[in-house]
């Protein structure tokens, strides 16, 4: 398992930095990085703080991390939307876009002061002889400052996010309302080139793709200012990974002997979880959800679809106990059957109308976020959950060919194969 881990991690490697996979996903996507970063640091720490360091070559000036940083090599219609469709260097100068390298123009989960921490870890000496932390440190604090300003749309202290791409789950049926307000892009005026590399059933629909293009164009025409988009949500699983890697960046700076900047950002991170909590956890169902803000309604409405970013925030060490609790509880039911009888926990609940085993978002399990659970069961001391989903993703990993998502119940592979995150993490897992 370990060779073939590390053989499909060595196929998908640049020189520079990891593709998620060859065909579907040529370039460097940002999240990705972050957890193959994760899983790489186990076979090659240089290689795994090369990743993180060629990402944050492409940070913006006002901060954010694009999701995607184009390799110049890769045909232009090998992926769509391109760079000529982000135009970076030209729409994105205002925002102190880099002139360099191409990149897109939106986030993606902010995973990378976490991974930055892991891969420090696996190798102190290497990272202080190349000073991996103190290179990294002012990139990580201006990324998390821009989400943490710029972003808080709703005013709570909470980041949102402008575009279910920057969300990372794209056509989660969480999106389904939000979404519905978009009116989408003529599809005659642009061609989808994910659709020449995986089955249009395990794929996202042409209705959603409509919305996501007039979206993005949207964001483009406005110079990727913040502000004024007709989607802004506030998400759980996209602010969990924010909090949690506060709490990695406080690690970074004290062990960078920033000691008084540590303390704080503890403490910030503890005041996020509980505002979290706040916004977006309904005790009724013992789950978190996505807070609509356009939705009409003053402060933004909850969409109540049960997704399976509503259980990430049980990363959070400062999450109260009874909130916990009622998280593994929800994990265990029937809407995401972990434990039996889903070998893996699925993207959507499972007795949902939209429930889909096979498309994307809509249904499929995917190794990140079963990673992230593992973890999450293992801090709240539930041992013998976490290692049971463990052993079940290391399964069906090796099962799938390091699938990029399965069938939540039989664990049958979808979309791509040797997935770069779904190799790093089962390599995580083995060690
Ligand atoms: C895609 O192209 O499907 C990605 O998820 C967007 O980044």
């Amino acid at each position: 398992m370990r060779e073939r881990a590390a053989e499909a991690l060595r196929a998908n490697w640049t020189g520079t930095s990891t593709v998620p996979s060859r065909q579907l996903y040529p370039h460097q996507w940002s999240w990705d990085s972050a957890f193959i970063a994760i899983g790489l640091r186990h076979l090659s720490p240089l290689r795994a703080q090369l990743e993180l360091e060629t990402l944050f070559r492409a940070q913006w000036g006002d901060g954010r991390v694009p999701h995607i940083v184009f390799n110049p090599a890769v045909p232009l219609d090998a992926y769509f939307p391109s760079p000529d469709f982000w135009r970076s260097t030209t729409a994105g100068r205002a925002a102190g876009a880099p002139g360099a390298v191409q990149t897109s123009g939106i986030v993606q989960p902010p995973v990378h002061a976490l991974a930055v921490w892991l891969v420090h870890r696996a190798d102190p000496g290497l990272s202080r002889a190349r000073s991996f932390l103190a290179r990294a440190h002012p990139r990580l604090a201006a990324w998390h400052r821009y989400l943490l300003d710029r972003r808080d749309a709703g005013g709570a202290g909470l980041a949102s996010v402008v575009h279910p791409w920057e969300q990372g789950m794209d056509n989660s049926p969480c999106w389904d309302a939000p979404l519905s307000r978009v009116t989408p892009t003529d599809p005659a005026a642009y061609r989808r080139a994910d659709l020449d590399h995986g089955a249009p059933e395990d794929r996202p629909t042409d209705l959603d793709y409509g919305r996501y293009v007039r979206l993005a164009a949207a964001y483009r025409d406005r110079r990727y200012a913040d502000g004024a988009g007709e989607f802004a949500v506030e998400d759980p699983s996209f602010n969990a990974l924010l909090i949690s890697s506060e709490y990695a960046l406080a690690r970074i700076e004290a062990e960078l002997g920033l000691h008084e900047a540590s303390s704080a950002r503890e403490a910030r991170a503890q005041a996020l979880t509980w505002t979290l909590v706040e916004r977006l956890w309904d005790p009724a169902e013992g789950l978190f959800f996505s807070r609509d803000l356009r939705s009409g309604h003053g402060d933004g409405e909850l969409v109540p679809e049960r997704g399976v970013g509503g259980l990430v925030p049980l990363i959070l060490p400062a999450l109260p106990h009874r909130v916990a609790t009622a998280l593994v509880r929800t994990a265990c039911g029937p809407h995401f059957g972990l434990g039996g009888p889903a070998r893996l926990v699925p993207s959507y609940d499972l007795t949902g109308s939209a429930f889909d085993p096979r498309r994307y978002w809509r249904g499929p399990a995917w190794f990140n976020t079963n990673w992230l659970l593992e973890r999450g069961l293992r801090l709240h001391g539930e041992r013998a959950r976490a290692d049971g989903l463990r052993r079940a993703l290391l399964d069906v990993a090796g099962e799938s060919g390091f699938a990029e998502y399965v069938d939540p119940y039989t664990g049958r592979g979808c979309g791509a194969r040797g997935f770069g995150w779904s190799a790093a993490l089962a390599l995580d897992l083995l060690l």
